[in-house]
């Protein structure tokens, strides 16, 4: 499958039908790419982070977590070159010297088509648009602003500018503007602070308070989950692309002359996560870097077949020791590591360095949009005698939102008392949900849509001798079983 609108704008309707993914602000008509994560989103978020935290962290030696706070000295931003280096390209009108972002201008332009009925040339535009903007071609998207004849909306002219880089970073200002100054470490202007664009450099600036609290010993790692912002150009894809995201990322410190083999190692290890959770091996690829970042010296992106194509879902980086040594530069503040093991070649320890540093790096949104895209299946279930399908989320049942719902035939005969009981007894191992309303057969494919792997019917026979009957979300095959077993089927299940 290479490009499957279609399917995409069916999980996009899905999110937002049961509660996994909000526009934000919706009420005001929305915010662009920015959404919010509802009743269930939050849960299935939730489950991604922990299975990825504990993966990280408790199951491993020597890696360990931090929260850094999203606000940081501006002088970050200067040292790790994203003040100068993070850009996106704007153009003015020499008429009326309003300035545009080149992808809102076009984009106001298709959507003027679109609504005078000129789908095609909308689409050919905003196709055109992404190519170019991929290669960085400005001219080619002054050509395509000026060939379309674009004008802006207050001169009413087409007379453009050459097109220039615009940051991506979104700023902001500190205290108030009397009184508030940030302490001048080269930062530049006064007040101005930055939303991180990415979380690694916060576990940068903190590599030496960690190293020394935890008394860590290369090689070792420091993890964090948390929000970035980019103020994005191309923001039309749900989830992908977002304004604020949220990265999972994680820095491994390791001795310089060591970063190929560590590369290789964690390249393999993320990859092996990501199957781990049941998806088959073909929905991933590897993506190795051709043109390489400034600071790095090796570079790919595990690639994920989402259906609107293989897109980038994780980057694993080898970042050489750029990061500490422009923070050391800046800050005017060592940042070494003592080595005490002996290198063999010289029969002494190896001494001070600046580490060497792998970066694996991961957008939690995205995990959740490529969870949700594998999981999502519409299914004819028609018979000869009657036409049936369904919707159903096939979640690995450790990422799944509620792991078991219980539902009492009928409101009567004591049913519901017995279901409420295996409520009180299971909810404090795992989310259950209890739902009494509708016919059992649409409960079902409630449940099918949300995605919850295990349903309980309480029934007449319950009363008699304590069974009760499960039904499996993905075979929706049904078996009775006592209610005294319930808790190590869905434990043994989301292990
Ligand atoms: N610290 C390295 C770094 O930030 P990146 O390739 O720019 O590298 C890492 O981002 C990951 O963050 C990407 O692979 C992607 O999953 C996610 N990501 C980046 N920009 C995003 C956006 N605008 N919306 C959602 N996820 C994004």
């Amino acid at each position: 499958m290479a490009n499957d609108t279609n399917k995409f704008q069916a999980i996009i309707s899905h999110c937002k039908e049961y509660g996994f993914i909000f526009p934000s602000s919706e009420i005001y008509d929305g915010l662009q790419a920015v959404y919010d994560y509802g009743q269930m989103g939050s849960e299935l978020k939730k489950n991604i982070k922990d299975y990825w935290w504990k993966s990280m962290t408790q199951l491993q030696d020597n890696i360990v977590g931090i929260d850094a706070a999203i606000f940081m000295h501006p002088t970050t931003w200067k040292a790790s070159g994203h003040v100068d280096n993070f850009n996106d390209p704007m153009i003015d009108n020499k008429d009326s010297k309003k300035r545009y972002r080149v992808d809102h201008l076009i984009e106001a332009f298709a959507e003027e088509q679109k609504t005078t009925g000129n789908e095609q040339l909308a689409n050919d535009v905003l196709a055109q648009m992404d190519a170019l903007l991929a290669k960085d071609d400005f001219a080619g998207l002054k050509k395509l602003i000026e060939d379309n004849k674009m004008k802006c909306a207050i001169s009413g002219t087409g007379n453009w500018t050459d097109i220039r880089q615009f940051n991506l970073m979104f700023s902001t200002e500190f205290g108030s503007m009397e009184t508030a100054e940030i302490p001048p470490a080269g930062g530049g202007g006064a007040n101005k602070v930055y939303l991180r664009p990415e979380t690694a450099q916060g576990i940068f600036v903190n590599f030496l308070n960690v190293q020394k609290t935890g008394r860590m010993k290369i090689p070792f790692g420091i993890a964090q989950i948390g929000k970035a912002f980019r103020n994005e150009i191309v923001a039309r894809q749900f989830i992908f692309r977002m304004r604020e995201f949220e990265q999972m990322e994680m820095q491994f410190f390791i001795r310089p002359g060591t970063q190929k083999e560590w590369y290789e190692k964690w390249k393999a290890t993320r990859l092996e996560w990501h199957q781990s959770l049941g998806i088959p091996a073909e929905k991933y690829r590897y993506h190795d870097h051709v043109k390489l970042a400034h600071y790095a010296d090796a570079a790919c992106d595990i690639e994920f077949e989402f259906p609107i194509g293989f897109k980038e879902l994780e980057g694993i980086h080898s970042r050489t020791d750029f990061d500490l040594k422009q923070h050391q530069e800046y800050s005017k503040k060592k940042q070494q590591y003592f080595d005490n093991d002996i290198d063999p070649a010289t029969g002494k320890p190896y001494g001070n360095y600046i580490p060497y540093v792998i970066e694996t790096s991961i957008g939690l949104d995205r995990m959740f949009l490529a969870v949700v895209s594998h999981a999502y299946e519409e299914q004819d279930l028609s018979t000869p005698e009657k036409p049936d399908s369904r919707v159903v989320l096939k979640f690995p049942a450790k990422l799944a939102p509620i792991k078991l719902a219980v539902l009492p035939l009928t409101k009567k005969d004591g049913l519901p008392e017995i279901a409420e009981q295996i409520m009180t007894d299971l909810k404090p191992h795992f989310r259950c949900f209890y739902e009494e309303k509708d016919s059992i057969g649409k409960r079902y494919r409630r449940m099918d849509a949300l995605g919850t792997p295990f349903c309980v019917t309480v029934d007449h026979q319950t009363k008699e001798d304590n069974t009760v009957t499960i039904r499996h979300r993905d075979s929706m095959e049904q078996e009775r079983v006592p209610i005294g077993k319930l808790k190590e089927i869905v434990l043994s299940a989301i292990g």
